[in-house]
């Protein structure tokens, strides 16, 4: 990395960064409507999947419900203000569906967007520039019991929505990103059934996926009729970064499968022109793709985008399917997306997981940033695009002191490793523009509840008192410095 000259710094009065990131680079922080948004019934919002998983008893840890979550609805001008002692440049959020067209169908409801408007501006008078996702995953339910994302209208009204919220958002918002990590819609909302909206069918899940693919393709194209021409539309993809455990043939198979069925189902139509051949034969048995894909579809998907966002956490190290592993359910599920006796890789389910090191975070993923770099240096090659990081953190668990205090010093680890990841792949020749901290405030982590915190910001559930963790001070820090000390 180079060192900055001092004399040249924009931060002249802090001493020069050891490892310094590019002038403009965003410096973020990431979050979601469902998880921590509450006012579940408010404003005209009507319930989407996940209000509807979270009530079906032992869905999610301990019976927890966004229903409340930290309150931000309400709260979110003291959250802006922290967000602005950060010195947080750009705030990822997003947009719920249900609060802006509660059902999925009709006209947009004022009241959902007027809130939007609210955040938006009070973001802007801070400085701080917004980045919308449209889905978050929070499918409005009528949608769902219409079928869900295995049909193909689906994808339709998601564009549809995309377009209401664009035409009041887009003269202020100039981040757009379609979709959050639509793997985990389909494959563990579909396939495993461990997300709403709980389903366990390896069919329905490959389905979901290309109507997942064709709602971006359609909403990339409504959004650009309606955003200005300087707005910028980004994907976020939890691509994982797989590894084989060996070299051994059957290693590598077990790495191109999780690779095709994983990664290449999106970046295949979104990127290279349509849905690779060897990912369709793994799958053939499951789905009739000339069936599912319609003359046209892959180039709709295909629509040029302006930036590709990555959510990364930690590697994924696979192998070959062995007996030793089919009579350990819990090994051949190793691959951190949570229990289920279904499996998340319709057509590959006997590839079997590993933890790439034992060094874990509260979630059980292991810690490992090589993973980071080496993903965006591999997007950089294979796909030419400017790259966001639009979620990286950390889970631990995080204990108040007698003084009121958090200090998470794992986090700042765990930060300050993923940090100097992406400076390497950097000075590695990728061109990545930001970085968004998953999260700024604990909220509610899905299946999980409230029971994993991953915010830089600690909330008391009971009182919604928000208390910067020794990580929050320690990125504000960086943010100043404009890198790693
Ligand atoms: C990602 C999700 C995000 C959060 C983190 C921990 O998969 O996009 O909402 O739950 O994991």
């Amino acid at each position: 990395m180079t060192m900055t000259d001092p004399t040249t710094s924009a931060h002249s009065s802090v001493a020069a960064p050891r490892v310094a990131f590019p002038p403009g680079f965003s410096w973020g922080a990431a979050t979601a409507a469902y998880q921590i948004e509450g006012a579940a019934a408010e404003g005209g919002r009507t319930p989407s999947i996940w209000d509807a998983f979270a009530k079906t008893p032992g869905k999610v840890l301990n019976g927890d419900t966004g229903d409340v979550a930290v309150d931000h609805y309400h709260r979110f001008r003291e959250d802006v203000r922290l967000m602005a002692d950060l010195g947080l440049t750009s705030y990822r959020f997003s947009l719920s569906w249900p609060r802006i067209q509660p059902t999925g169908r009709g006209p947009a409801v004022e009241r959902g967007l007027d809130f939007y408007r609210a955040l938006v501006d009070t973001l802007l008078e801070h400085g701080i520039s917004p980045v919308a996702t449209l889905y978050h995953w929070d499918l409005p339910q009528d949608l769902e019991e219409a079928g869900g994302w295995p049909i193909r209208e689906t994808a339709y009204r998601f564009a549809e929505y995309a377009a209401l919220a664009a035409g009041a958002l887009g003269d202020r918002v100039p981040v757009w990103t379609t979709l959050n990590e639509p793997w985990c819609s389909a494959f563990l909302g579909y396939g495993s059934g461990v997300h709403a909206p709980g389903r366990t069918n390896p069919a329905d899940a490959l389905k979901a996926a290309h109507h997942l693919n064709l709602g971006h393709g359609l909403a990339v194209g409504a959004l650009r009729e309606v955003l200005p021409a300087s707005a910028k539309i980004a994907v976020s993809l939890n691509l994982h970064l797989v590894r084989p455990l060996t070299d051994t043939p059957g290693d590598r198979e077990a790495a191109r499968r999780i690779e095709a069925v994983g990664n290449r189902i999106w970046t295949g139509p979104m990127f290279k022109g349509g849905y690779d051949e060897d990912l369709k034969a793994d799958t053939a048995h499951l789905v009739d793709w000339d069936e599912l894909v319609r003359p046209g579809d892959e180039a709709e998907i295909g629509r040029p985008i302006d930036l590709l966002g990555l959510n990364y956490y930690n590697p994924t190290v696979v192998s070959a399917p062995s007996e030793a592993a089919a009579e350990s359910a819990e090994a051949a599920r190793n691959d951190g997306h949570g229990d289920s006796e279904f499996s998340c890789w319709p057509g590959s389910e006997d590839v079997v997981f590993h933890l790439a090191n034992d060094d874990v975070t509260a979630m059980g993923w292991p810690i490992d940033a090589s993973g980071l770099s080496d993903s965006l240096v591999g997007m950089h090659r294979d796909f030419g695009l400017p790259l966001l990081v639009t979620e990286n953190g950390a889970a631990f668990e995080d204990v108040v002191g007698p003084d009121g205090e958090v200090d998470d010093p794992e986090r700042v680890r765990y930060v300050e490793l993923h940090l100097q990841a992406v400076a390497d792949a950097i000075a590695a020749g990728a061109d990545v523009r930001g970085y968004y901290l998953w999260s700024l405030l604990d909220n509610f982590e899905w299946a999980y509840g409230y029971s994993k915190r991953f915010g830089i910001v600690h909330v008391d559930y009971d009182t919604q008192q928000r208390t910067p963790k020794t990580s929050a001070r320690w990125y504000a820090e960086v943010i100043r410095r404009g890198g790693l000390a």
